[in-house]
């Protein structure tokens, strides 16, 4: 069965990213079209980036980084749970991102992002970021405000139409990870061949 990793992109004390991911969680959970998985990012403890070599080489050295690199490997797909910081997405995320490179290929993301313009801005952002890393990023996208799916900008209230704009991107997202497991066999089957 397809499986998508559900990403939460802060690490802050205090996040609101926990409580939207684990929103996405449930509703995803009911559709039974796939295994959906919360990913913390907090806790696979990664430093800013310490590996030596780029991380397109595949040379990993660091317990972390085999550690945070066996998990990612383990999906066809993810939902990135994104805050909007500065215009972007969290430097946490950003960082969790650069240290792998083969683990996101050829497979396919979604963004749910949160901010006072719903983090689009963010968005925006990653998906120059997951083409360089040969991820296939959906157009559906749920975008929650800060002013109206969120009390005091803290408490978590989504309005209801938010559910639909989360079972869209999943619709999206379930259909690119499936094709694009397709595309991974191929490149596996390709790669035995040719004996590199
Ligand atoms: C460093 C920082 C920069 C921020 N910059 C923006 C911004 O540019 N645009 C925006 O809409 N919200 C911005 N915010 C507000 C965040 O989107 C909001 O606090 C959100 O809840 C942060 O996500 P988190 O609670 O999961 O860490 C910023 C917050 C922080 C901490």
């Amino acid at each position: 069965m397809t499986r998508i990793g559900i990403i939460i992109g802060s690490t802050r004390p205090g996040r609101n990213g926990e409580a939207v991911a684990r929103w996405v969680h449930d509703i995803a959970s009911k559709r039974g079209d796939a295994e959906y998985h919360l990913v913390d990012i907090k806790d696979f403890d990664l430093p800013h980036l310490d590996e030596m070599a780029p991380p397109s080489l595949g040379q990993y050295t660091q317990p972390h980084t085999l550690r945070w690199a066996e998990e990612i490997a383990s999906y066809d797909g993810y939902v990135f749970v994104t805050p909007e910081y500065n215009h972007s997405t969290s430097g946490a995320l950003k960082n969790a991102i650069d240290f792998l490179y083969a683990e996101w290929n050829n497979k396919a993301a979604g963004f749910v992002s949160y901010g006072s313009v719903g983090g689009t801005r963010a968005v925006e952002h990653l998906r120059l970021v997951m083409a360089e890393l040969q991820v296939a990023d959906v157009r559906a996208q749920v975008a929650l405000s800060l002013f109206t799916d969120f009390e005091n900008f803290s408490a978590f209230k989504p309005g209801a139409h938010q559910v639909d704009a989360v079972n869209t991107m999943l619709d999206q997202l379930t259909a690119w990870s499936g094709a694009l497991a397709t595309v991974r066999a191929d490149t596996t089957m390709a790669t035995a061949q040719s004996g590199t």
